[in-house]
This record gives structure tokens, sequence and C-alpha cells, in this order.
């Protein structure tokens, strides 16, 4: 399976990095996954098409992410959320007439799998450890890119996750987010959980 990007904006938007996460999905084969930072749901879609190629109806996605358009969360490195293309700007404005940085709009994008997915809007340093998420057997952390963010949702992903499961933190390698890679040294220390670097970009803790 290719990486869409469905007209949207990606984190995973290098050449073929989108690609090679989906073969690190692939490998893993979860059925239940928690992604932190859904932004505009494109990962969402791509991951929800790979485990429904793989499971049919019997999967389920969770998305975090705070949709807040204010300068409240500048810390956390959140990507631009304006098009270069102005015709996506075109599309998004007078056409679907949706922000495509919005609950609403990546449910839109989910709707084939309404069944399968739920979608979360706050922020994980003060939601993550309220939220029930039985069963998850793999998360991948690209939320909030501050130390302290990325600390907290190591933490709370290591306490839910099934132990045979997999913890996949993006931006490793960011110059602009230092924060992400001493979070995950640290947390790697202090729990003694091994980790490897995948494609220099990816932390992966595999739990089993
Ligand atoms: C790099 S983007 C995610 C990209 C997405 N995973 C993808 O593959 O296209 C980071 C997202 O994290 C969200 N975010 C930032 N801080 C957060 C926090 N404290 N809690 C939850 N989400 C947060 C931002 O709103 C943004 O949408």
């Amino acid at each position: 399976m290719k990486y869409k990007k469905y007209f949207r904006k990606t984190s995973l938007k290098q050449k073929n990095i989108g690609n090679l996460f989906l073969n690190i999905i692939k490998q893993k084969n979860p059925k239940s996954f928690l992604e932190i930072g859904v932004f505009h749901g494109v990962t969402a879609r791509n991951v929800c098409e790979l485990m429904f190629k793989n499971h049919g109806d019997n999967f389920n996605y969770i998305g975090i992410d705070i949709f807040d358009e204010s300068n409240n969360y500048k810390n956390e490195v959140v990507p631009s959320k304006t098009f270069n293309n102005p015709i996506k700007t075109f599309y998004f404005k007078y056409i679907k007439k949706q922000n495509p940085y919005s609950l609403i709009a990546v449910e839109d994008l989910l709707s084939k799998f309404k069944k399968n997915i739920k979608l979360i809007e706050g922020d994980t340093n003060k939601i993550f450890h309220n939220i029930d998420l039985k069963n998850i057997d793999f998360i991948f952390i690209d939320g909030g890119h501050d130390y302290k963010t990325v600390k907290n949702d190591l933490e709370q992903s290591y306490k839910i996750i099934n132990k045979t499961g997999t913890i996949l933190c993006d931006d490793w390698n960011l110059s602009q987010a230092l924060g992400v890679r001493e979070a995950i040294i640290d947390f790697s220390r202090e729990r003694n959980v091994n980790y490897e670097i995948v494609h220099e970009r990816f932390a992966q803790f595999n739990l089993s």
C-alpha cells in the first residue's frame, strides 16, 4: 500500500517517508491504533485503510488532537495550517467549506470508517490520563513537540499499551524540536525500555 496525501497536509510528506511508515505498521499489524496529533487526518486515513485491508471491519483507530488555532501552543512546534497551493485553499474554503484542521473535517475524511474510529479533541497533558484506551497495540506519538508533552505522552502510553505493543515516536531527528529526542532518552533510561531509531526519523519502542 502506498501512503496517500488526500489533498491535505501531513508531517509524513517527504518523499517515501509515508511509505516507510506504513511498512512499519504493516509489519506490526495492529488492530487497535492510537495516534497522538492527528492534524489533517492524512496518517489516520492511511492507517485505517491499512488496518481495513488486513482486518476487515475488526479494527479501531483513536486520534487525539488539540485542534487549536490560537498561539497558546506555540512551544509545541505545530505545523503551519496554510497551504502553499492556492487550489487547496480554494477547495477547502469554497467547495468543502471546511477547515481541514478540525475534528469535523477529519471525521469527514474518515467517514468510510465511521464505526471504527474515535476522535478526541484536547491537550494530552490534560486529558490523556482520563481516557479509557483498552487493548491498544500501537501508539504513534506525533502531537506536541515540547519536552514535557512528549515525556507525558510516552509515560501515559506506557501505562495503557498492551505489553506486547509498539510505541513509535516521530521526529527523533527534528532539529527545531530537540525536546523530542531528550524526552525519548530520559523515558528510556527511567523506565529501562529500549528503543531503536528507524529510518533516522522514528524512535520505536518494542515492548514485547
Ligand atoms: C506534526 S502534527 C501531526 C501530524 C500527523 N500525525 C500526520 O501524520 O500528518 C502535530 C499535531 O499535534 C497537535 N498537538 C500539539 N500539541 C498537542 C497537545 N498538547 N495535545 C494534543 N495534540 C497536540 C497539533 O495540533 C498538530 O495537529
